[in-house]
Order: structure tokens, then C-alpha cells, then sequence
């Protein structure tokens, strides 16, 4: 069977930092930043992300690219004996139900931003019946989050079942620089109102003594999730991906891009919460740190966006484009996982493996919706502060201890002869085998306090 390709470079760094770039950089980003300290938290996210997600990512987009199989086909591919062949099924099939974790509770959050995009829309055109119930989910209401998850849903399936080049290369393409704009615009913007220094100044001076075990084992999670680490994304990206490429260098870019957008909407998000302060809105909250999480980007942006007239409306719109687009470009990705798992290993066209996987998705979503309370933040909990390290651990290991070093290493010089004799090439293999692991696990074994 012929499997899809990017057909450039362009099409495939628009497509994986579409897959980067989400909700985990424009909404948890900002407010964990805003929750925990501030330029401290920055600071430590940034030394995360390089000593720890670059190298993890690596190890993906290098299984992916040499076996050219989805996460389960792949490791079975690198696996030599019995023992290997079972952690390859563990650790594969891990990230396919990880990954359909994941995207169950994404959609639903991305369901919201889809229907505070339509509030402007609603106030335009004077349905005030209609605006009333856009904002009006909630746990003991989720008849309309619902509806937004199905919606959001469906659009992740439209564009997967087109496949790589027509669906998810296209759509990145064309959604990923609007994204940017829209992102630039807005910082402009709300840098020119009062209140905006008074929060830039809270975003970039760390405060040391804020930095501590949570904070750390927050970064981690919020690193990996922001590159879409562990369940294998990144793998079945770097699996359509030619051998002509430099990989070490493209991973390098779609980690700086990661980051640089996470920083830029940093920017956005909370001077923009000290323009809210500054037009007479609490945010701080009874406990007196900075208002995060839901209330922030549902309740204390729109709050901003009402006072600012009817230019408001058109800013209010442009930010919950900017989230859904975010939102969606990452989705796929996801998608892609369990999809891929399907079509390779199952035999399925990729038009029945999208209805099969993002069926069931929907289905976890739903349970999720009308079980609010009680399985969200499970839910999100489990699979990223847990899983998502943990099949990082093990995609490690596989990069490590079970592929043959020499075959590792021309893997990686293909498409790139020159990579043979860089500092890459000297640390990085010895450093997935021992460091990236153990200084893994030592992160997570902070949160079980076994230190
Ligand atoms: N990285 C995306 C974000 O920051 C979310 C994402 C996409 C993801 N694919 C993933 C997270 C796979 C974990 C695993 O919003």
C-alpha cells in the first residue's frame, strides 16, 4: 500500500508545529505561567524544554522517519526479541489510547472556544436568545458543550480523512500563518492599552524564590504536552517525513517555534489580564494569586473584550479564532494517531479507521461531558502528567538500548551526511540512552514524593 508524504518541507514544519502550536501554548502556557510564579516559571520551562522535550522529540521524529510505520508498527519494527516485542506493543499501544485520552478532553475545551466565537456573531446580529445560550454550559448544564465537542469532532475527522497531503499538509498550511496573524495583531493591540506594562513586567521578572518541586514537575508536563510528546505523534509525523531532511535540524526549528509561540501568547494573555484589572475586573481570586485556567480566558477576557465597545466584539472574535485554529491544527494530530494505528496494523481504508477512531473519541468525550466533575481532571491528569512522560521514557529506551547504535546513527545522517561529525551527533545518542530517562523519571518520582 502507498503511504502519504508531505510533499515539502514547509508542508511538514507547518503541520508539526501546527500539531505544536495548540491550546497548550496560547490558553495553559499563559496561565500556568500566571498561576506559578511567573518569569520563574518561564525561565524553567524553557531549560525543560531544552534539555529535556528537544532530545525526546528527536527520538521520535527518528523512529518515525526509519521505520515509516505508525507507533505500534514502528517499535515493533526496532523490537529483536520477545521481551522488546512486548514493551514495543505496551509502549505503542500506550500512546494510541493515550493520544485518544487526550484529544477526548481537547475537544471538549476546543468545543468551548468554538462557541465563544460565536458570542460576537450572536451580538452582530442581535440574537440575544442565542448569545445567552453560547455561554450557558456547564457541569450541571453541558447540553451545548456537548454540541460543540460533536462540531469540533467532526472537523477533525473531515480533514484526517483526506489524508496527509490534502488533508492535514493543506489545512496546516493555510491555517497555521492566520494563526500567527491573528496572534501579532492582537498583541499589538492590547499593548497599547492601560494596564499592559503593569502585566509585562509580572510575565518576565522572575522571582526565584517562587521556583519549586511543583513548579518543575508543571513544566515538565506543560513542555511535553506543548511538543505533543510520548503517544506518538511526532513518530507518524516524522514517518511521513523524506529521507532528503535534516532532522536534527528540523526538530530544532519545530522546538523553537514551540516555544517562541508560547512565549509570544505569553505576551497576549497576561498583559492582557492587567488591561482587564485596569478597566475594573477582579483577577486576582479570594486565595490572592492571579486568576488561571477556565475563568480566565471565559470569564476575564470576555469581561475585558465587553468593556472595550464594539471594537471589542471584532477582538473577541479574532481571539477565539486564533484558539480554534490553534485548537484544531493540533487536534489531527491526535487523530492521526489511533488513525494511522488502524490503517497499518488493522487493515482498515483510512476513511473507515477515522469513523472507527473518532467515534470512539467522541463517545469518551461524552462520558467526559456529562461526568464533569469527576473525569476531567482525571482524565487530563492521567494522561499528562503521567502517560505522556512515561511512553517518553519509553521511546527513549527504545532509541537507546534497543536500536543498534550504527544503524541509529545513518539513519540519521541520511538526507544529511553533514550531521556525522556535529556536537549533535556526539552527545545526543549517549544522552536519550541515559540522561533523558533517568532525569525523567527523577522529575516524576518528585510528585510521588519518593525523594
Ligand atoms: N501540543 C498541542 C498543544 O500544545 C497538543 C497536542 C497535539 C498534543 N498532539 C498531542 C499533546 C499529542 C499531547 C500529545 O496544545
Amino acid at each position: 500500500m502507498q503511504r502519504g508524504q508531505f510533499s515539502s518541507r514547509f508542508g511538514f514544519l507547518m503541520a508539526a508545529a501546527g500539531s505544536a502550536v495548540g491550546l497548550g501554548n496560547i490558553w495553559s502556557f499563559p496561565t500556568n505561567t500566571a498561576e506559578s510564579g511567573g518569569g520563574a516559571f518561564v525561565a524553567v520551562y524553557l531549560i525543560l524544554t531544552f534539555l529535556l522535550a528537544y532530545p525526546a522529540l528527536m527520538a521520535e521524529l527518528t523512529i518515525g522517519r526509519h521505520t515509516q510505520s505508525n507507533v505500534v508498527g514502528a517499535l515493533d519494527k526496532l523490537a529483536n526479541g520477545t521481551a522488546s516485542r512486548i514493551a514495543a506493543r505496551t509502549v505503542g499501544l500506550g500512546g494510541v489510547i493515550t493520544a485518544a485520552m487526550i484529544l477526548s478532553f481537547y475537544a471538549i475545551v476546543a468545543g468551548w472556544m468554538l462557541s465563544y466565537l460565536f458570542v460576537p456573531v450572536a451580538q452582530i446580529t442581535g440574537l440575544t436568545g442565542v448569545e445567552a445560550w453560547l455561554t450557558s454550559g456547564s457541569p450541571d448544564n453541558p447540553g451545548n458543550w456537548w454540541f460543540f465537542t460533536a462540531i469540533f469532532s467532526a472537523l477533525t475527522m473531515l480533514i484526517i480523512m483526506k489524508g496527509i497531503e490534502n488533508g492535514i499538509e493543506k489545512w496546516s498550511s493555510r491555517l497555521m500563518p492566520s494563526l500567527l496573524t491573528l496572534l501579532v495583531v492582537l498583541i499589538i493591540y492590547v499593548m497599547t492599552q492601560p494596564g499592559a506594562m503593569t502585566g509585562l513586567q509580572v510575565y518576565l521578572v522572575p522571582n526565584i524564590a517562587d521556583i519549586n518541586t511543583d513548579l518543575l514537575l508543571n513544566a515538565l508536563g506543560q513542555s511535553f504536552f506543548s511538543l505533543s510528546l510520548g503517544v506518538g505523534t511526532m513518530l507518524v509525523y516524522g514517518s511521513y517525513l523524506s529521507k532528503q531532511e535534516n532532522l536534527p535540524k528540523l526538530g530544532a526549528s519545530l522546538a523553537l517555534i514551540d516555544v517562541g509561540i508560547a512565549f509570544t501568547a505569553g505576551l497576549l494573555i497576561i498583559p492582557a489580564l492587567f488591561v482587564a484589572q485596569a478597566a475594573g475586573t477582579e483577577i486576582y481570586n479570594e486565595a490572592g494569586s492571579l486568576i488561571a485556567g477556565p475563568d480566565l480566558i471565559l470569564q476575564v477576557l470576555p469581561s475585558l473584550f465587553d468593556s472595550m465597545g464594539s471594537i471589542g466584539m471584532i477582538v473577541a472574535f479574532a481571539f477565539f479564532a486564533l484558539m480554534s485554529i490553534a485548537a484544531l491544527t493540533s487536534s489531527i494530530s491526535m487523530l492521526e494517531v489511533p488513525v494511522s494505528y488502524l490503517i497499518e496494523q488493522r487493515g482498515m481504508t483510512r476513511v473507515r479507521a477515522t469513523q472507527v477512531a473518532g467515534s470512539l473519541i467522541l463517545a469518551l468525550s461524552s462520558l467526559i461531558v456529562f461526568n464533569f466533575g469527576a473525569l476531567f481532571g482525571l482524565v487530563v491528569d492521567t494522561a499528562t502528567v503521567w502517560l505522556q512522560p512515561l511512553l517518553g521514557v519509553g521511546l527513549c529506551i527504545f532509541v537507546g538500548w534497543i536500536w543498534h547504535r550504527n544503524s541509529l546513527i545513518e539513519s540519521i545522517a541520511e538526507g544529511a551526511p553533514e550531521v556525522r561529525n556535529s556536537l549533535f551527533m556526539k552527545i545526543w545518542p549517549t544522552y536519550v540512552k541515559f540522561f533523558c530517562p533517568a532525569l525523567i523519571l527523577l522529575v516524576l518520582a518528585q510528585t510521588v514524593n519518593l525523594f
